[in-house]
């Protein structure tokens, strides 16, 4: 079977992909490796405990850190008696503020290419303390009981100060204009208000989320070591080259002298950047000349890393009897630390979502004394598409519509705001797809009727939507070897999501090899590319580089081939990949393989280097991936308790690379929006600005328990405009989850809850 999907003609495949040529080639042809189905290739190392995380490499002569935390939210250090804990057993090292190296703030994340920082604040520099939680110690021992026992023996005691740490004091002392992408985010198109005043029917209510914590299932860790001027830092990362240059700047070294590596992480999100933890293990190490193993606890996450920022928002929309919107508003606040480099953009899901004759949207920022809030799944889109997707629930109960009717009546042709085409937009037959495979017909459309014993039962529906990005830093090194094997560096990350298996496919099929042929090494900083694993990139990003990478080595062994070559004066435009080696176009029997070329050349190997097109096409169209999403409820009556009995996720995502993997990714996705719907809340407390749940055993994740059978299926209709066809998938589908649940949640009780996470209390 394996030998039949190689030699179809079809396999041929042109060796570019560029933005502006046109479809990719490789999505003209499907016998090939991409579409198939393969198992995760970390599944088995990480089955069998050998796959290596950050808190796992075992150095020569290392020692364990421990932190100390803050309990004030501002104000000095008055007191730091670290004399206990210097003479405990075991117990190398102490390190405050007052012995701490110099060391530069971490530059903000999107202030320059490379910057990786969460904040820009001075980390142990000095006796000030800026959020409640921050670290103030950093204890080395021999053993990490040791050094967690010395910890406790710390004492500090502290001058406060006054703090902002509620969400009204923070809006009372004036907001700001939230920055994104190089843009206010404040749209006015039209007279938004007098529209809605005017409207046949206008619904107008604010919608609330609340914060919320990273909780991957690795809680971040990172092993370092100095060796003389050269820092090796083993972390759990999603932005490895980032991270290495910002060291670099930190310590005041060159970028070469740092190097960052990730080969497994245990789930990142969004919260698997560059945090304090990793500036102070490496200041540390410094200090003691010893190398360093730094693993938060689920604590010490929850203290020194940020999550998802409380938002307070207004949708408001007017339609006329049709159901056609005059009038969109989305704005409200998210609550910001200070210094810091992720605003909480929620209203982005409406910037894409419907047509509407007037639109107004506002992001402000509030800003409160905490550990600064990042990326987290989706940010901005998870949270704001709970509010527009609500708000698009209650107009179409107004109006007496079905709301998958409404969506489809408000579609648009072009993009709304920038009136750029859609590069591939197929919304609506994920619409009809959706509604055909959950029973949508089925669905009961007066609130509250639908009963099984002490059970309510409704179906809700919501878009999901999420923008499309290629990073501009894709670059890839092919190294292809005399036994017709290749090696493909790229520094990408694989976080549990599938990249790396991924990438095996997209390299196999565009190099005319079986993947056992393939190696995909990644995660080092050392390697190739500028590639963070953020914002649902990396697959294009990283399937962009690798088909500039084949152009140039296809280039580099036309030229070795002989003058008897089948393949001797061709040109790149005539030749594509077949068989484990090279064929002309119309005629592939002229077919010589990579081992004939290289061993006819007297070489072991070749290896070549490109980097990626610029992501014009991001400039040229408006680019997002879709999803129809369908849940169904079930509400004690008695309890108010929620259960989701069943879950459909419809996506329009482009061309789907792996099945498997997309699945799960898909699944994920919408487990955690089941999460953000009705378990997950970070309790702040608002008079201290400490975190009370900084354990999972009070911060509510989805378990098992809580979780259906969840399906999911696509259009895959491939996107011209894309590397292999393909859009993001990693955060589309926790949004629109919420607002699914939400408004099922409605439909089986006829309670409307606009502030999240609904939990019994608010349905009783
Ligand atoms: Mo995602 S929040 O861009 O890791």
């Amino acid at each position: 079977a394996k030998q039949s999907a190689m030699n179809s003609p079809l396999e041929l495949a042109p060796d570019s992909w560029a933005p502006g040529n046109g479809p990719d080639p490789l999505i003209q042809h499907n016998g090939g490796r991409i579409g198939a189905s393969v198992s995760r290739v970390d599944g088995g190392p990480k089955v069998r405990g050998a796959a290596p995380f950050a808190a796992e490499f075992a150095l020569d002569d290392m020692v364990y850190a421990a932190l100390v935390f803050s309990t004030i939210a501002k104000g000095r250090i008055a007191t730091l008696d670290t004399t206990v804990a210097e003479a405990a057993p075991g117990v190398v090292l102490v390190m405050t503020h007052r012995n701490a190296p110099r060391m530069r703030p971490m530059p903000l994340f999107g202030t320059s290419e490379k910057a990786a920082g969460a904040d820009s604040l001075p980390i142990m520099q000095d006796d000030r303390v800026r959020w409640n939680g921050q670290a103030v110690a950093v204890v080395l021992a021999e053993t990490r009981e040791q050094a967690d026992h010395a910890a406790s023996m710390i004492r500090v005691t502290y001058e406060t100060e006054p703090a902002t740490t509620s969400f009204e004091q923070a809006k009372a002392n004036g907001t700001e204009t939230a920055h994104l992408f190089g843009h206010d985010v404040h749209i006015e198109i039209g007279d938004a208000e007098a529209a809605l005043a005017a409207a046949h029917v206008s619904v107008d209510a604010t919608y609330r989320t609340p914060y919320q914590n990273h909780n991957a299932i690795e809680p971040h860790a990172t092993t370092v070591a100095w060796h003389s001027d050269e820092l090796v830092m083993h972390d759990a990362s999603q932005l490895v080259g980032h991270q290495a240059w910002s060291l670099a700047h930190i310590f005041g070294i060159e970028e070469e002298q740092v190097r960052v590596t990730a080969p497994y992480v245990g789930g990142a999100f969004g919260g698997k950047g560059l945090w304090s933890h990793q500036v102070l293990a490496a200041a540390a190490a410094k200090l003691a000349d010893r190398p360093v193993r730094l693993a938060l606890s689920r604590e010490g996450v929850y203290r020194l890393v940020g999550g998802r920022a409380r938002t307070e928002q207004r949708v408001a929309i007017g339609a006329g009897a049709d159901g056609r919107f005059d009038a969109i508003i989305h704005t409200g606040t998210a609550v910001s630390g200070r210094d810091k480099a992720a605003p909480e953009a929620f209203a982005f899901p409406t910037q894409s979502s419907y047509a509407a004759g007037s639109f107004q949207i506002d992001v402000q920022l509030a800003y409160q004394d905490m550990v600064t809030n990042t990326t987290m799944r989706a940010p901005g889109e998870a949270v704001g598409s709970f509010a527009i997707e609500s708000a698009v629930d209650e107009v179409a109960v107004a109006l007496g519509m079905d709301p998958i009717e409404l969506r489809i009546r408000n579609e648009p042709d072009n993009d709304p705001i920038t009136g750029r085409p859609f590069s591939s937009r197929h919304l609506v037959e994920a619409w009809r797809a959706g509604a055909e495979r959950f029973g949508w017909a089925k669905r009961n459309p007066t609130p509250g009727t639908v009963r099984d014993g002490e059970w309510l039962v409704g179906m809700g529906c919501a878009a999901a939507t999420h923008l499309y990005v290629r990073q501009p830093g894709g670059a890839a090194r092919i190294t292809l070897t005399s036994d017709g094997n290749v090696t493909v560096d790229v520094a990408a990350h694989d976080a549990g999501m599938g990249t790396a298996t991924a990438q095996g496919q997209v390299i196999a099929e565009r190099l005319g090899l079986e993947p056992e042929q393939v190696s995909f090494r990644f995660a080092d900083s050392r390697m190739p590319g500028l590639v963070a694993a953020l914002g649902s990139s990396q697959t294009v990003t990283v399937g962009a580089a690798v088909a500039a990478a084949q152009r140039v080595l296809v280039a580099e062994l036309l030229k070795l081939v002989g003058h008897d070559s089948p393949l001797a004066g061709l040109t790149t435009e005539q030749v594509g990949v077949l068989d484990g080696g090279l064929a002309k176009l119309d005629e592939p029997a002229r077919h010589e393989s990579y081992t004939s070329i290289l061993a006819g050349a007297g070489r072991d190997e070749i290896a070549v280097e490109a980097s990626a097109p610029p992501p014009v096409e991001m400039m040229n169209w408006s680019m997002h991936s879709y999803g129809a999403m369908f849940c169904e409820v079930r509400v004690n009556g008695v309890t108010g308790e929620t259960r989701v009995s069943r879950f459909l996720g419809s996506m329009d995502c482009g061309r789907v690379l792996n099945p498997k993997t997309a699945t799960s990714q898909f699944r994920g996705g919408i487990i955690m929006g089941l999460g953000l719907a009705l378990t997950e809340q970070t309790h702040f407390d608002e008079r201290k600005g400490r975190i009370m749940n900084p354990s999972l055993a009070e911060y509510h994740l989805p378990v098992h328990m809580d979780v259906p059978e969840i399906d999911v299926i696509w259009t895959g209709i491939p996107d011209p405009h894309t590397p292999m066809g393909a859009r993001g998938i990693g955060e589309l589908s926790i949004t629109g989850t919420g607002a699914a649940i939400a408004n099922a949640i409605f439909n089986a009780t006829g309670k409307r809850i606009r502030d999240l996470p609904i939990t019994p209390d608010k349905l009783m």
